[in-house]
């Protein structure tokens, strides 16, 4: 098999699996007891919230557990929206996943607030950053952009989309769902406020966080039961009792990417390069070295798919095509097959082995506006588990399919 469903979600080395199972076979119990299994439960509590910031650049205080990022995202948009007055503005993105769109709409709608939405361009699907910022004014609370869009793969400058939120002291809230599997996410570098990722992205379980910086987490109403601790380190934003089994998979899944420090960044085996590492600063500079050898291995595979896309006749590739840029860019390409509808060039290409999504990847804008249809297109998506060989055979199976060469879409045609 290979996977180039990554944005969709990525595969778990064994590690995580283990990670789970462990969790459930011997220390599952609630949180707060004076017993074995239930202070390993809270000594895992702490080491997820450590692990989430480290991976972030976070403090472990500053991270909250949900059970995805569009359940978080609503969460808090929510709050924001409880401290702002009508007619204060939003602006979001029509680059972004609908979980960083439709929340920010929903939160409007109650409160009286205006959201605008900075375009992308009609070319080649990037954010027009001059556009964006010419929507920021006296009274925007919150800037809502993605660090990397899920169905092209471009990446917008975080930093200048931060800065600009800041100059009129909104809030710069980063989807970071789809970048962290690629590359390192420093949130004060960046300078955001609020980051959101799913573990199950960055080969994790099924699990969304997000890192609220704290002056933000503390001023921000929470729902909370009256009882609940505000203890670290649960957060303000976390009700109820957490996914336990998830966070300790979590946990694996950051310690399987610093792994990848020594190891490279390459191969097909997932579960290469897992090895248990501590928590803090050590395991912050692996994750930078970890991230370096990802980069270096994803920009190899897109380079290696952009060269040989435009011998494919008949296949059209939407959003940033260069591949002397692969460095704008995650290895995630959207593309279309003339004549083939994108749910019959995903199945031709499932019966190969090679699993890839079709639709509209939730982010229907941007697949409007480049002209695609209601089918939406074929999304290709690189993780640093695969290998060249999985490209080229990629390609040739692409090519084949375009040419009419697939046995049972030819019957079918
Ligand atoms: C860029 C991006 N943002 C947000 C989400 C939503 O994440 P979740 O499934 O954790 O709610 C996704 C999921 O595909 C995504 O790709």
């Amino acid at each position: 098999m290979a996977y180039f469903d990554g944005p969709g979600g990525s595969q778990a080395p064994r590690a995580v699996i283990d990670a789970v199972a462990g969790y459930l076979e011997r220390s599952n119990a609630n949180a707060g007891g004076a017993f074995a299994s239930s202070r390993e439960t809270d000594e895992l509590l702490a080491a997820a919230h450590g692990a989430a910031a480290d991976l972030v650049g976070a403090k472990p205080g500053e991270i909250a557990f949900g059970a995805n990022m569009t359940t978080l995202n609503f969460l808090l948009s929510h709050a924001v929206a409880r401290t702002c007055a009508p007619g204060d503005e939003i602006v979001v993105t029509q680059l972004d996943h609908d979980a960083n769109v439709s929340p920010w709409f929903r939160a409007a709608e109650d409160r009286d607030l205006v959201v605008r939405v900075a375009p992308i361009r009609a070319g080649d699907g990037t954010l027009d950053h001059d556009a964006l910022e010419a929507l920021i004014g006296e009274r925007t609370r919150v800037v809502a952009f993605t660090l990397a869009s899920n169905a092209l793969g471009n990446v917008p400058d975080a930093r200048r989309l931060a800065a600009a939120a800041h100059r009129v002291g909104a809030l710069a809230w980063a989807d970071g769902v789809h970048l962290a599997p690629h590359r390192r996410i420093d949130r004060d570098a960046l300078g955001l406020d609020v980051v959101l990722c799913s573990p199950y992205k960055f080969f994790g379980p099924h699990l969304g966080l997000a890192a609220i910086r704290s002056e933000l987490a503390e001023r921000l109403p929470a729902d909370r039961v009256r009882a609940a601790s505000s203890e670290p380190p649960g957060h303000r934003f976390e009700a109820g009792t957490l996914n336990h089994e998830a966070l300790a998979g979590t946990v694996a899944a950051i310690d399987y990417l610093a792994g990848l420090a020594s190891g490279g960044g390459g191969g097909t085996d997932a579960d290469e390069g897992a090895e248990p590492d501590t928590h803090g600063s050590r395991r912050r500079a692996r994750l930078d070295s970890a991230y370096e050898a990802i980069r270096v291995h994803e920009e190899s595979l897109a380079g290696r798919f952009l060269e040989q896309i435009p011998a494919i006749s008949g296949l059209r590739l939407h959003g940033l095509a260069d591949p002397g840029a692969v460095a704008e860019r995650t290895p995630t390409f959207l593309i279309e097959i003339e004549g083939h509808p994108p749910r019959e060039v995903a199945a031709a290409l499932g019966r190969r082995g090679m699993f890839a999504w079709d639709g509209d990847f939730y982010a229907p804008a941007p697949l409007r506006l480049l002209g695609l249809g209601p089918e939406g297109g074929v999304r290709i998506g690189f993780l640093h588990y695969n290998a060249a060989a999985e490209v080229d055979a990629l390609l040739e199976a692409l090519a084949e399919i375009a040419a009419g060469r697939d046995a049972e879409l030819a019957v079918a045609g």
